[in-house]
């Protein structure tokens, strides 16, 4: 068993991650023709999509190296969680154009954007706590998960730099 503490951070950004998810969901499911739906929608965007995007970097610089570190080569597993990262940038980047897209956007098509978002993602977190983060805790000394918890952190940082 590792350190309790390890995770907290990657635990935060799945709560967040959560929550928004909820916003989210949320709004779509209010009736269609609902004045400000889209000011709503990108007021969560807003939110959502820098955290997300800064917590697939962080995933992908530490902690799939670690487990691909563990695994010793190649996992189907890994290769589908680094798949659905890919899915949901693109899904965040065309749900924002849809709705910047005030003049030919339809709110279907950004309602079915927004659905399939909020489904990857809920199957994705779901996932990744149960085939890599709980494999994580229990293969690594408590040292080293202490370590990839250091690196998570610094992930920001490193991005802010990068900021132009
Ligand atoms: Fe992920
Ligand atoms: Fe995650």
């Amino acid at each position: 068993m590792g350190c309790e503490c390890w995770n907290r951070q990657i635990q935060e950004d799945h709560r967040v991650l959560d929550s928004e998810r909820k916003a989210l969901k949320a709004v779509l499911e209010k009736p269609v023709g609902l004045k400000d739906l889209r000011v709503h929608l990108l007021q969560i965007l807003r939110s959502l999509e820098p955290r997300m995007k800064l917590h697939l970097r962080r995933e992908e610089e530490v902690l799939f190296p670690a487990f691909e570190h563990l695994l010793g080569g190649g996992s189907g597993v890994l290769t589908l969680l680094k798949d659905q990262h890919d899915e949901l940038r693109a899904l965040l980047d065309k749900l924002s154009e849809l709705l910047w897209d005030r003049e030919s956007s339809s709110w279907q098509n950004i309602a079915e954007t927004g659905e399939s978002l909020i489904a990857l993602l809920e199957t994705h977190e779901e996932k990744e706590g149960r085939f890599m983060v709980d494999i994580l805790e229990s293969s690594l000394q408590p040292q080293q998960l202490m370590d990839l918890a250091r690196q998570f952190q610094r992930v920001a940082s490193k991005l802010c730099q990068e900021e132009p």
